[in-house]
């Protein structure tokens, strides 16, 4: 790899998302949300009426769907078969069950290899899990996002309606709890990374403090 690759990594709520596209906009990087791959799949398999209980299931039908992931940091585009799923892989059934279907290491494994090809020479930032782990091992920069679980349930709430942070704190909870616990690229910080703590931190002073380390790496 000859370009520049930011590593973004964390749990959910951490602000892998806006501190990734800010990051990418200063640079003029790319952007990649791996994290919506996994939902596109999950999208698909829901509409497709497999049984996500069954990991067998969804390892057989994993190869099926054409998942096409957009790198504009202003608008990152999300499609399965050539549909537009940006908005469907928000809701609330996609996000109650991507975890079930993200520990599944035939749709990693799939997914890891999309989204190597995306990322192909560099020159972007990549958000998810596994991306200074697994995806991209040599990456740049590899940052490690956390913030307190009110924070990140806070923030989420704020992004949806008719839930309550207390709601939010509970699901966030399970997921990351799934997320982390499972056998195959659980989330996990990666050797090199440098872990930011954002909870008392405002947006533009994560995006900074990240550009201070792509400066002193590059
Ligand atoms: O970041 P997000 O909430 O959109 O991610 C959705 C789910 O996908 C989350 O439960 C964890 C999983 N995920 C993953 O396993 N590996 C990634 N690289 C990105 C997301």
């Amino acid at each position: 790899m000859t370009g520049l690759v930011v590593a973004m990594d964390g749990p959910s709520g951490s602000g892998k998302s806006s501190v990734s596209r800010g990051v990418a906009r200063a640079l003029g990087l790319r952007y990649l949300d791996t994290g919506a791959m996994y939902r596109a799949m999950t999208w698909w398999m829901l509409q497709q009426g497999v049984d996500l209980a069954d990991p067998a299931a969804i390892a057989a039908r994993c190869g099926e769907p054409r998942i096409d992931s957009g790198t504009d940091p202003d608008g990152p585009a999300i499609h399965v078969d050539g549909v537009d799923v940006a908005g469907s892989i928000r809701e609330a059934d996609v996000t109650g069950a991507v975890s079930a279907v993200a520990a599944v290491p035939e749709v990693r494994t799939r997914l890891v290899a999309r989204q190597r090809e995306i990322i192909g020479a560099g020159d972007i930032v990549v958000e998810g899990r596994d991306i200074g782990t697994i995806v991209c091992p040599g990456a740049t920069v590899k940052v490690y996002l956390t913030a307190s679980a009110e924070a990140r349930a806070r923030r989420r709430n704020a992004e949806l309606a008719g839930s309550t942070v207390e709601a939010q704190q509970a699901d966030m909870a399970r997921r990351d709890n799934l997320d982390s616990t499972r056998k195959t690229d659980p989330l996990s910080m990666a050797d090199g990374a440098v872990e930011l703590d954002t909870t008392a931190l405002s947006l533009e002073e994560v995006i900074a403090e990240v550009l201070s380390l792509v400066k002193e790496r590059t």
